[in-house]
């Protein structure tokens, strides 16, 4: 066991399991995948989600292993600490519980002391009438008419999970049907180019602005919010904002400062991280008012669901906690710095990016919990593209450059099938091939000796060649609903929180992405005093004052 100051590499389950990647560089893929107990033993499935992670570079004896450093890392105590409320985000003194965002209305979850849930599902109720409410038309913009379109103003976790999951289901026939005639945006980058895209087209008269900052101080956010006051109350005038902007924040006082009314702003707590907010008002107001509360409602089901199974089930059958062992694996153990979010599902082409956040802003880390500078890598580098696209782009380097493990995501029936007569299977089945021959391609590649049998010229077999011996990992779904959705984020979240207990790392704070913060606010005081009083630039190094004198020009 570690203790609560020693690193998790010193421990002998991580030995052993340095020890192991010896034997695991005798065998390729080929061989493992030979075995059908092995991969038998690696396939498992949840409440309709089919796991199958026999193209790991892992055998049984690897999983035993894994499941040794687990104990060793105390998982199992951290997992029910996060469920009990702990404050285990130590940094910032907070409990880490957007578990209880999703959790039944009668599920009890405390957070210092006091149950959270009903608190949860009073903002639900808040957002199930508000939204009916618009989308009935009973609530009116200014000039009396009804409001049909949304602009949700915010960034990273305020932004990334809700417009994945948004991109996700908008194609689902039961969201389609309950998000007629109206439009959701999303406003994030504060290139004023972005204000246009988002802008364009629509109608202060119909349109709803929801700013939705945790902390409701995000520069680009305050700003875009700003920017988009001035176009209703320029079209409409002052009083036109307590019908035509609501906010969603923790920090109330700042919402009224900013001049949206109290009544019209829906709150969420300091124990839920940003990165981890889409289940709170973040995601699940503009969701509601898009596609209704009841669609939005199965989501939350689907992401609960994964919560029991994450916090219930032993880890040898626990889809989040053998999916964040075998990334801990991946990159501790066999080196693989990166990983690959591959769905087979354009409808989740905002997945990889969200994950990105999820993962990245949370492992991301040079030290340990307890401020111990770590002696081993944590996190990965995560990226992704839908299939087929993605084979298009950048498989070259998968396939035949740097190894990248790959997570392929499929889902066995589309949300808009099509069958054209005279094709030899349905475009589902033809994008579907896909996602099952990609991963073989991987773990078996292609020896000289078979391109000799081609008859392949002498000259290009090397250039032919595939080593094989990639590790991917497939997930299936059943469909994509909102349900299946709330269950895909459920177990990715869960997953980044393995790596980072087995770490030893804070997943739940983020300081690195404060430094930038603080040095943009230099360089915005100088460019204003510059243009204003003409004032010279000082105290930046030569590079960046040469760049500015060239911006400033
Ligand atoms: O990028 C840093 C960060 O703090 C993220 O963690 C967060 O999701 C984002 O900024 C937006 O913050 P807020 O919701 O407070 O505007």
């Amino acid at each position: 066991m570690t203790s609560s100051s020693a690193l998790i590499c010193d421990t002998e389950a991580w030995k052993a399991l340095k020890g192991h990647v010896e034997d695991i560089n005798k065998t390729h893929l080929r061989e493992l995948m030979s075995d059908a107990n092995r991969c038998q033993y690696m396939m498992m499935e949840f409440d309709g989600i089919l796991l199958d992670y026999s193209r790991q570079r892992a055998t049984v004896e690897t999983m035993d292993k894994l499941l040794n450093l687990a104990k060793a890392a105390q998982l199992t105590e951290k997992i029910s600490r996060m469920f009990n409320g702990e404050h285990i985000n130590s940094t910032e003194n907070r409990s880490v519980l957007h578990v209880a965002l999703r959790a039944p209305k009668d599920a009890v979850i405390k957070a210092d002391g006091k149950n959270v849930v009903p608190e949860v599902w009073n903002v639900l109720d808040k957002i199930k009438e508000f939204s009916e409410k618009i989308r009935s038309g009973s609530w009116v913009g200014a000039t009396g008419k009804p409001l049909k379109d949304v602009v949700a103003v915010g960034i990273g976790g305020s932004f990334l999970g809700p417009l994945f999951v948004h991109t996700a289901i908008q194609t689902d026939p039961e969201a389609l049907e309950c998000a007629k005639g109206r439009q959701l945006r999303f406003l994030a980058n504060i290139d004023p180019v972005d204000v246009a895209r988002n802008s364009n087209g629509l109608n202060p008269e119909t349109t709803l602005v929801v700013v939705v900052s945790k902390t409701f101080t995000t520069a680009e956010t305050m700003l875009n919010a700003r920017t988009l006051r001035e176009w209703i109350t320029t079209a409409l005038g002052a009083s036109a904002v307590a019908k035509h902007m609501v906010a969603v924040s923790t920090n109330l006082a700042l919402v009224e400062k900013f001049g949206i009314d109290p009544n019209n702003a829906f709150a969420f707590w300091d124990w839920v991280g940003g990165r981890y907010s889409v289940c709170s008002a973040v995601g699940v107001l503009p969701l509601s008012l898009q596609y209704g509360f009841p669609v939005v409602e199965k989501f939350l089901k689907g992401a609960s669901s994964i919560d029991q199974h994450f916090q219930s089930t032993p880890f040898e059958k626990n889809i989040p906690v053998l999916l964040g062992l075998l990334s801990v694996w991946n990159v501790s153990f066999l080196g693989y710095p990166a990983r690959a979010i591959l769905p087979y599902s354009q409808a989740l082409e905002k997945f990889a990016p969200h994950i990105q956040q999820v993962s990245m802003e949370s492992n991301g880390k040079g030290v340990s919990i307890d401020g111990l500078p770590l002696s081993y890598e944590t996190g990965e580098i995560d990226f992704g593209e839908p299939g087929t696209n993605g084979q298009h782009s950048f498989y070259q380097l998968i396939h035949q450059g740097r190894v990248i493990p790959c997570d392929f995501i499929g889902i066995v029936k589309s949300q808009q099938p099509v069958y054209l007569k005279g094709e030899m299977v349905s475009n589902h089945d033809e994008l579907m091939s896909n996602f099952f021959a990609q991963p073989d391609a991987l773990a078996y590649g292609k020896t000289p000796e078979q391109l000799q049998k081609e008859n392949v010229s002498e000259n290009l077999i090397p250039h032919k060649t595939f080593s094989g011996n990639r590790p991917s990992l497939s997930l299936l779904l059943p469909e994509l609903t909102a349900y299946s959705v709330g269950q895909l984020l459920a177990i990715y979240e869960h997953r980044v929180a393995v790596q980072g207990f087995v770490w030893g790392i804070n997943s739940f704070d983020q300081w690195g992405v404060e430094l930038g913060k603080v040095l943009a606010t230099q360089v915005r005081k100088q460019l204003h005093s510059s243009r204003t009083q003409g004032t010279p630039l000082e105290g930046f190094n030569y590079s960046t004052t040469t760049l500015l004198k060239r911006y400033l020009e």
